[in-house]
C-alpha cells in the first residue's frame, strides 16, 4: 500500500499535470461483503462493510476546452474536444473513463469541458468493488462542483447506472450503497428492496479481525457467470410468482422450477435468513455463532449458487479445519468466480493462522497468496 492517501496523491498528479489545483477531491472506500451474497439484485438482505482502502478522483473545469480523464495507475488517459461524450468508450484501452463517463450520463450529463484524474489504493480484480469506489468517489466530486445531491442513495443510484449503462456489469447497489454510506467500525445491514440501512458493529478489533485471502484469480463479472445467476433467480421468480425476498424453502420447492434454477432459489432464500442471524450473533458478540453463519453461506455459494472456485474452497477448508485454533469461519465474498476469501480469526491468533494458511495454499497452487486485515471503514466525503 503506498504512505500518501490516495486523495493526496490524486489532488498532487492533478496539479503536477495540469498546472492548476483540482476544484475538488473526494474519496471512496472498496468494500467487503461480511454475508447476504447474490441477493441484492432480487432486493435481498445484505451486510457489507466499507474497507479501509479508497479510490480518490480530483476534479476541475478544463481551461483549455479539453475534456480530459485520467488514471495514472493505470496507465490510462482519454481526451476529447470540448465535453465529455455521452456515449460510452469503445476501445478496450479508454474503457475505464466508463466508470466516469457513465456516472455524468446518468447525473445528466454535461456541456462543460472536466479534467478529472482517479488513483485508487483498491486492488482491482480482487472481489473489493474497486469499480464502485471510483464511481462512487466520482459522483461525490461531481455533487460538491454541481451542488447536486449527495445523499447515498443517490450517489449509489449513480454509479450502479454507470455500471449497467456504460460498464456493461448486471450489478446490485450493495457495492456502491456501502461504498457511499459506510460507518468506521460497524457493517451495514441493508434492505435492497427499499433501500434502507443500519449499522451493525463489526467486532472489536482487540476480539476477531477480518483476513482477507485472495486467490489470485481474476473475477469478471461481465462475463457470463453473473448475469446467467441473475436471469435464474429472475426465473425463480417468475415460477414462484413473487419477490424471493419474500419466498419460504416450501415456496421453492412446491415451484415448477429446473434442478439448477431451484438450487439457485434455496440460496437465496436461505442466505437472506443467514443475514439477520449474522447482524444477531454479532450484536451478541458470539463469534463463534458468526462463524458458523459463514461456513454455511459458503458451502451454500459453492454447492447451490456454484460461484466459488478450488482456490476459495481450499482456504475455507483449511479455516474449517482450524476452528479450535482460533478461525471462527471463512468464505467466498463478492460475486465469486475468482477474488477473496475473508475469514474471521481471533485477533491473539491472527499472525499463526495467516501463515498456516498461506503456507497450505502455496502448497497446493504452488504460490503464496496476498493477504490483508480489513478494518470497517467510512464511506464517502469529499476531502478537504
Ligand atoms: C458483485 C455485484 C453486487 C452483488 C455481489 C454478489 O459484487 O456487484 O451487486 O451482486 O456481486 O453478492
Amino acid at each position: 500500500m503506498n504512505e500518501t492517501s490516495a486523495a493526496a496523491r490524486a489532488r498532487a498528479a492533478f496539479t503536477r499535470r495540469f498546472g492548476v489545483p483540482p476544484a475538488i477531491v473526494a474519496s471512496a472506500p472498496g468494500r467487503v461483503n461480511l454475508i447476504g451474497e447474490h441477493v441484492d439484485y432480487t432486493g435481498g438482505l445484505v451486510l457489507p462493510f466499507a474497507i479501509d482502502a479508497r479510490a480518490a478522483l480530483a476534479l476541475g473545469p478544463a481551461e483549455d476546452g479539453r475534456t480530459v480523464f485520467l488514471a495514472p495507475d493505470l496507465d490510462a488517459e482519454t481526451s476529447h474536444p470540448g465535453p465529455p461524450p455521452r456515449h460510452p468508450e469503445t476501445d478496450p484501452s479508454r474503457r475505464f473513463a466508463n466508470h466516469l463517463l457513465g456516472v455524468l450520463q446518468a447525473a445528466g450529463g454535461t456541456d462543460a469541458p472536466i479534467r478529472a484524474l482517479v488513483t485508487s489504493d483498491v486492488p482491482s480484480g480482487g472481489g473489493l468493488s474497486s469499480s464502485a469506489a471510483i464511481e462512487v468517489a466520482f459522483a461525490t466530486a461531481w455533487a460538491g462542483f454541481t451542488d447536486g445531491a449527495s445523499d447515498p442513495k443517490t450517489l449509489a443510484r449513480l454509479a450502479m447506472r454507470a455500471e449497467h449503462e456504460f460498464v456493461g456489469t448486471p450489478c446490485g447497489i450493495m457495492d456502491m450503497l456501502v461504498s457511499a454510506a459506510g460507518r468506521a467500525g460497524n457493517a451495514l445491514r441493508i434492505d435492497c428492496r427499499s433501500v434502507t440501512w443500519r449499522p451493525v458493529p463489526m467486532p472489536p478489533e482487540d476480539h476477531a479481525v477480518i483476513l482477507l485471502v485472495d486467490s489470485g484469480v481474476t473475477h469478471r463479472l461481465r462475463d457470463g457467470g453473473y448475469a446467467e445467476r441473475r436471469a435464474a433467480c429472475e426465473r425463480a421468480e417468475a415460477a414462484i410468482g413473487g419477490s424471493l425476498r419474500d419466498a419460504t424453502r416450501e415456496d421453492v420447492a412446491a415451484a415448477t422450477l429446473e434442478t439448477t434454477d431451484r438450487r439457485r432459489a434455496f440460496h437465496v432464500v436461505e442466505e437472506n435468513a443467514r443475514v439477520d442471524a449474522m447482524v444477531t450473533a454479532l450484536e451478541n458478540g458470539d463469534f463463534a455463532g458468526a462463524g458458523r453463519l459463514l461456513f454455511e453461506g459458503h458451502r451454500s455459494l459453492r454447492d447451490g449458487f456454484e460461484v466459488s472456485i478450488p482456490e476459495i474452497d481450499h482456504i475455507v477448508e483449511i479455516a474449517e479445519r482450524r476452528v479450535d485454533a482460533g478461525c471462527f469461519g471463512a468464505r467466498m465474498t463478492g460475486g465469486g468466480f475468482g477474488g477473496s476469501a475473508l475469514v474471521l480469526v481471533s485477533t491473539p491468533t491472527l499472525e499463526a493462522n495467516r501463515d498456516v494458511i498461506v503456507e497450505a495454499f502455496a502448497a497446493r497452487f504452488g504460490r503464496r497468496p496476498a493477504t490483508r486485515v480489513v478494518r470497517a471503514s467510512t464511506g464517502a466525503m469529499l476531502e478537504p
